[in-house]
């Protein structure tokens, strides 16, 4: 019996023509129990037919031993009585006695594929011979990393090796630290872009809707949900490897959810912030942990969700949780060693400077949480970011005055972390109007004189224009028609509120809605059309007050929204503003129920692309917003567009569903 086990143990394969007899061996299973690790027998018995015998998959059920690690036992123990039904993993009903056992057993399984061990030499096309350990391979290409460590993507041809790498990467959030996702590329133009076709999809399993920009640096991707991220070959999709923990468990708000919107490259690390507000760093090449620091304590609500700045050695990341009544800041570590070298909070404690613009208690639990990426302008040396609502969100009584710095943008010296200047958009904010929508660092002729400007296009339903080296205000003009919670905006930019415009216990209607005229997904300049291509919502939102205390572990809105019925049939508008006027030059509408996320990119092949409301990728001509192109992905749009080169083709990539898709000229 002993060794019919062992036969078994040695692979799915030579398992699977004993499965339909599965019921007789776990008959006679008790007297081959010697031997066998305590679980490992119920784990042949009941998982290994679909899981295969060492756990790295078999003919019904995938690869688990990437997959154990970030449950916890309680999980395990419960996805073993439930089963995943949906996705094909029937309940298995484990009894009590023996599941604590198959927990421990199937944490101890290793992968059959000892492909990564491999020690590999190959000759490249060049005449260079390389050594080095296989990272994964196919038919057609060979990921190495290199003795000299450097990680080398191969393509096969004939008997060797062409190596392959980007030429054009998109190393942060934005691409380029300014904000305004223009990339210089060429080659995809508004004459050839209707031949653009899908070159290869890469899936997440288990994760949330994505709503990351992917990062492309030195011929690798990288692509971030909650708490995990993957590393790809930008050129076939293929995976280099991935680093995931488990998610924090009892976390409120958007981290809770799984949210996160990208990581950043810098040297040789890989940054991004975990759920429970954590940043951390990867070697680029291994995704082994370098460092782990906390910024805040998940516990008192706060969290994280977006993709870290680089700037100069210092890597700036902000946090989540302004709907849950955390104190915002934005906090800069040592790219090195994760060392915090300053923070800077956006509200002040009570009795600090800038605390008589808080008059009442909501001091103690303010907002102005900073959980969109900044930007950062290197020739004036400073960082941009914008600083979200005060709490509770619809409820203004405890905290009178105008709330600094909440529902403004700031401008920081990134060596020290000191403000230079702060405008705040919406003073004493009782609307959730958080100013986190990209601050995109601007260069360009304004009223006749060369200026730096810093444009937003904020939730509120305006659209601003900022001198960026002053923080003066130059101008706001409406961008959606649906605006009723001011009348205008004053020289200085402050808003006219208007009178009536705030929640009440019956319920208010104010436009726009509480979603935003649009919100943090990506907008777009393209310097050559003078054009700043941002994705609107023509909505309304019926508020609702509701007094409420803080708690740890609780939201603290002070009310709630829905949308109010009067909707417009078409509420998505992509809108083309003129950044000398303020004017919408041209608009796509599109059909749908206005509830997608999706961003905008702009090429200087003239071209932008958006994630269009029915779930198409398309592509308009950026001077007069004619479609030119579009792809149907049948998702819900929650991320954002980049574009990079490798091997010497242009791509255009975006998160669509739990796919990454990346698109590139038909060859
Ligand atoms: C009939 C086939 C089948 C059997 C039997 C089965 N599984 Fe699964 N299992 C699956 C499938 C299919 C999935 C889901 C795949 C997906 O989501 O991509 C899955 C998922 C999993 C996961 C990943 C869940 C997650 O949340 O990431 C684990 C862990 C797992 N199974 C362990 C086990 C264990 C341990 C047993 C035995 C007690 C078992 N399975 C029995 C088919 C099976």
């Amino acid at each position: 019996m002993t060794r019919f086990v062992r036969t078994i143990r040695r692979g799915a394969i030579l398992f699977r023509p004993f499965a339909c007899v599965a019921g007789v061996w776990l008959m006679a299973a008790p007297a081959a129990g010697q031997g066998l690790a305590p679980g490992e027998q119920s784990y042949v018995s009941r998982c290994a037919r679909c899981h295969g015998t060492d756990g790295s998959g078999g003919e019904f059920g995938p690869s688990i031993t990437a997959r154990v690690p970030i449950r916890s036992d309680e999980e395990l123990a419960t996805l073993f009585r439930d089963g995943l039904p949906a996705a094909g993993m029937p309940a298995v009903g484990v009894p009590g006695t023996e599941a604590a056992d198959l927990v421990r057993y199937v944490r101890t399984l290793r992968p059959r594929n000892r492909q990564a061990a491999e020690r590999r030499q190959v000759t490249l096309t060049d005449g260079r011979r390389i050594a080095g350990t296989v990272q994964n391979q196919s038919l057609l290409d060979l990921q190495l990393l290199g003795d000299d460590r450097q990680l080398y993507l191969l393509r096969k041809s004939g008997d060797q090796y062409r190596a392959v790498t980007s030429q054009a990467d998109w190393p942060s959030y934005n691409g380029e630290t300014r904000g305004y996702r223009h990339s210089p590329l060429t080659q995809i133009t508004t004459a050839n872009v209707g031949r653009v076709v899908p070159k290869w999809v890469f899936t997440l399993p288990n994760t949330a809707r994505l709503q990351g920009t992917p990062v492309v640096s030195q011929g690798v991707m990288y692509v971030t949900s909650g708490n995990e991220i993957y590393a790809l070959d930008a050129g076939s999709g293929r995976q280099v490897w991935r680093y995931q923990r488990q998610r924090t468990k009892g976390l409120i708000g958007n981290a809770g959810g799984g949210i996160n919107r990208g990581a950043a490259v810098a040297g040789e690390r890989v940054f991004m912030a975990t759920d429970n507000a954590h940043l951390i760093a990867l070697d680029r090449l291994t995704g082994a942990l370098l460092w782990d620091a906390e910024m805040a304590d998940w516990r008192q609500n706060y969290g994280a969700t977006g993709a870290p700045l680089p700037v100069g050695n210092l890597i700036i990341s902000g946090v989540s949780g302004g709907d849950e009544g955390v104190r915002g800041f934005i906090a800069a570590y040592d790219q090195a060693t994760g060392r915090e070298v300053w923070r800077f909070w956006t509200v002040p404690k009570p009795g600090e400077p800038g605390s008589n613009t808080w008059s009442g208690a909501a001091i103690e639990h303010p907002g102005g949480a900073t959980w969109l990426t900044g930007t950062y302008d290197p020739e004036l040396d400073t960082v941009y970011w914008p600083v979200g609502n005060p709490g509770p969100d619809f409820i203004g009584d405890e905290r009178q005055g105008d709330n600094l710095y909440t529902s403004s943008v700031v401008a920081l010296d990134p060596a020290r972390g000191t403000l230079k200047w702060h405008f705040q958009y919406v003073p004493h904010d009782v609307w959730d109007f958080d100013a986190q929508q990209t601050p995109a660092l601007v260069d360009m002729t304004w009223r006749g004189q060369p200026r730096k400007l810093l444009v937003q296009a904020h939730r509120n339903g305006f659209f601003y224009v900022l001198d960026r080296v002053t923080g003066q205000f130059l101008s706001g003009t409406p961008f959606v028609k649906n605006l009723t919670w001011a009348t205008g905006l004053t020289p200085e930019g402050r808003p006219i509120i208007a009178p009536g415009q705030q929640a009440t216990s019956e319920g208010q209607r104010i436009c726009p809605h509480v979603n935003g005229a649009t919100n943090w997904y990506s907008t777009a300049f393209n310097p050559a059309t003078g054009l700043y291509y941002v994705q609107t919502n023509e909505w309304c939102s019926i508020v609702t007050r509701t007094p409420m205390e803080w708690e740890a572990g609780k939201g603290f809105m002070g009310g709630s929204f829905r949308l109010a019925v009067d909707e417009p049939p078409t509420a998505r508008v992509l809108r083309a503003v003129d950044v000398a006027t303020g004017r919408t030059v041209f608009e796509v509408p599109q059909a749908g129920a206005g509830n997608s996320w999706g961003g905008t990119l702009s090429t200087a092949g003239g071209v932008v692309f958006f994630g269009e409301e029915s779930g198409s990728f398309a592509a308009i001509d950026a001077a007069d917003g004619r479609l030119l192109w579009s792809f149907q992905t049948s998702q819900f749009w929650k991320a954002s567009p980049m574009t990079y080169v490798f091997d010497s083709r242009q791509y255009v990539a975006v998160a669509a569903g739990s796919d990454v898709i990346a698109f590139g000229l038909a060859e």
